[in-house]
């Protein structure tokens, strides 16, 4: 097992596989055009399987597939069979807009897929499109109900809480949730990336969240699953399932972190808010040994002194922080 500078140990990898996407959430990748990574940089599946065999041997149990959108890249169905079959693996996850998920879902599942978790901003048309900026609110409930008919399960629906556009979308997702049994989860706007030219006004705190859905559907905190994961859970006091919030801004959770990322170009990314990555696909294509690969990564992890969102929130307190100066790695590029 590998340490950090912070006694962090390495649990969860994110592998984008992409960094094209076919959405323009306006929280995340607003721009039309973008320098998107060139086809040769993208990391075969080959070379992603051998990454992640080599992260398990570090410490990681839990993988997550995103991007960009993981479901526009062809045949990923491939890849969840070749980690599906990983010894040592304990979870493996899809996030995904649900854009493609009710055409793919079936390979998905035969490939050994067996949980997801879809974003879904909005149960209203226009302001689904309107914040996605090309996406199809029809198309992705088609997806989600796809994956339940085919068994996956649990099915985790994200929102992204904007103040302004879709705090009135938090009781309805609430419902629909706990209609079909879905678990809910908000995500606090965070200032990843630079392309969504966040500010903190458009931030609507976790507390204003919890209290909006407590006032009409009474809650109960339980915590962190296994104490490090990204959202705090709550169940419903009728007992009709759960909720949770991604607080990264308010309440960060920076301590517990052991989240580390793969690039689709093969660059480790050891934060979400990192302004770089590390090259390890030069390594990978040189012939190199698991030896020489695992000394890198190990290496990598071990100077890793990230508390970003520590900072921020230190910063915003005393109102010194400014978003702009600080350059960051898209969301669409590092995998959310
Ligand atoms: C970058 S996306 C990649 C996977 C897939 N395209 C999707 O949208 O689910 C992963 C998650 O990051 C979230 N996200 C993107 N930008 C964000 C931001 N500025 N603040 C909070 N969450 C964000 C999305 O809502 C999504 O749930
Ligand atoms: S949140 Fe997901 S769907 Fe939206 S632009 Fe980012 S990567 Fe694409």
């Amino acid at each position: 097992m590998v340490l950090d500078a912070y006694k962090r140990p390495v649990r969860d990898l994110r592998i984008s596989v992409t960094d094209r996407c076919n959405f323009r959430c306006t929280y995340c990748m607003p721009l039309d055009e973008y320098e998107w990574i060139h086809k040769k940089e993208i990391l075969t599946f080959e070379e992603i399987t051998r990454l992640a065999t080599l992260f398990i041997a570090l410490g990681v149990e839990k993988i997550r597939l995103t991007g960009g959108e993981p479901l526009v890249r062809q045949n990923l169905d491939g890849l969840v069979g070749k980690l599906s079959a990983v010894k040592g693996l304990k979870d493996l996850c899809l996030t995904t807009n649900g854009a493609l998920l009710a055409e793919k879902v079936e390979a998905l599942k035969q490939a050994g897929l067996r949980r997801i978790n879809v974003s879904l901003d909005s149960l209203d048309r226009d302001k689904f499109r309107r914040m996605t900026k090309r996406g199809d609110l029809d198309k992705v409930l088609e997806g989600i109900f796809a994956a339940k008919s085919h068994g996956l399960y649990p099915i985790k629906l994200n929102a992204v809480i904007e103040r302004g556009v879709n705090e009135d979308d938090i009781l309805p997702l609430v419902e629909f949730s706990r209609e079909h049994g879905f678990g809910m989860r908000f995500i606090e706007y965070m200032d990843v990336g630079n392309a969504n030219n966040w500010t903190s006004e458009k931030l609507v705190p976790k507390k204003e969240i919890i209290a909006k859905i407590d006032s009409r559907y009474p809650v109960k905190e339980i915590g962190r699953a296994q104490g490090s994961a990204p959202s705090v859970d709550y169940e419903f006091v009728d007992g009709r399932g759960d909720i949770g919030v991604i607080a990264s801004v308010t309440e960060p959770f920076c301590s517990s972190c052991t989240r580390v990322r793969i690039t689709a170009d093969g660059k480790i990314v050891t934060c979400l808010f990192s302004a770089v990555g590390h090259d390890v696909k030069a390594l990978l294509r040189s012939g190199a040994s698991d030896e020489e690969i695992l000394t890198l990564l190990s290496s990598i992890w071990i100077k890793r002194a990230d508390r970003y969102s520590q900072e921020r929130l230190e910063a915003l307190r005393d109102a010194s922080y400014d978003p702009k100066s600080h350059k960051k790695i898209e969301m669409i590029s590092l995998g959310g």
